[in-house]
């Protein structure tokens, strides 16, 4: 199949707004960015299995095929919507980015509203030491013992997002326009920076959040983890004029 890369000639300036651009004439396939509705929540779940493996396929690793979606999709889908977005080409839904603005707001917005029920559902893995659990039950384990943003991201950095595509459009610019209008959408509603976790492993996500702005912070404990900290300065003219 012909790929080519995608562009944002046609793209309207509304951001959350259903907004519709057109890929390269070379490629002919019509693509669209519009706001999650709950229709979308299944194969948003999909995408985040298909793509949760360090950006790779983890349908393997999971009985439970909702297991990744819980955490990293669907409490912003449904709690969050406004700040949901998806893209979708002819062939459906292929890809989303989520965020909240406010970390440390949106972490006590889980416990309150989010995790209790999934506790329900969900073992506790205890007893179990960590490198005898099943993927599975590590995932688990967030549900109940959900890591927190370290305090010096959050207040440095406090608006956080989310972005997943199928492999179908990966590369091809789509996820530098899904971060463009996501990043609109949550100035609006005040945010100026901005900060993503990425799995150190996960080397094209690195490069992608590099250009797309993102430096790796350096911190105390910033080593420790597995996930890789990268943060965005309000250093665009959009910020500047609205700060
Ligand atoms: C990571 C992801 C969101 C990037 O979206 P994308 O549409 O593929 O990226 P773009 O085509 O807009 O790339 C923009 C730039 O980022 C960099 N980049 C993106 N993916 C890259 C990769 N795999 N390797 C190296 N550089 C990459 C390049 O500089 C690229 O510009 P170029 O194509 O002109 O060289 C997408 O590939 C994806 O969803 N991957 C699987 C899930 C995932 O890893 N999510 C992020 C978790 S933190």
């Amino acid at each position: 199949m012909p790929r080519g890369r995608l562009h944002s000639a046609s793209l309207r300036s509304a951001p959350v707004e259903t907004t519709e651009f057109c890929s390269a004439a070379s490629v002919g396939d019509t693509l669209q960015i519009r706001p999650f509705n709950e229709g979308d929540l299944d194969a948003c779940y999909a995408i985040s299995l298909a793509t949760g493996h360090a950006g790779g396929d983890a349908s393997h690793l999971y009985r439970d095929p909702k297991m990744m979606g819980q955490i990293y999709i669907a409490p912003y889908a449904l709690l969050e919507p406004s700040l949901t977005l998806i893209l979708e080409d002819r062939d459906g839904v292929a890809g989303f980015v989520a965020g909240a603005v406010d970390t440390a707001a949106w972490e006590d917005r889980l416990e309150r509203d989010w995790w209790p029920s999934l506790r329900q559902q969900y073992a506790d893995p205890v007893g179990v030491p960590p490198d005898k659990q099943t993927a599975d039950q590590r995932r688990a384990a967030m549900i109940h013992h959900p890591p927190a943003t370290p305090a010096e991201i959050a207040e440095r950095y406090p608006a956080h997002l989310h972005m997943n595509l199928l492999p179908r459009l990966q590369r091809r610019g789509a996820g530098s326009l899904l971060l463009e209008t996501w990043l609109a959408a949550a100035r609006t509603r005040g945010a100026r920076s901005f900060h993503v976790g990425v799995n150190r492993t996960n080397v094209g996500a690195l490069r992608f959040w590099e250009a797309g702005g993102f430096t790796a912070l350096i911190f105390d404990r910033a080593t420790e983890s597995r996930t890789c900290w990268m943060g965005r300065d309000p250093g665009e003219p959009q910020d500047q004029d609205l700060v």
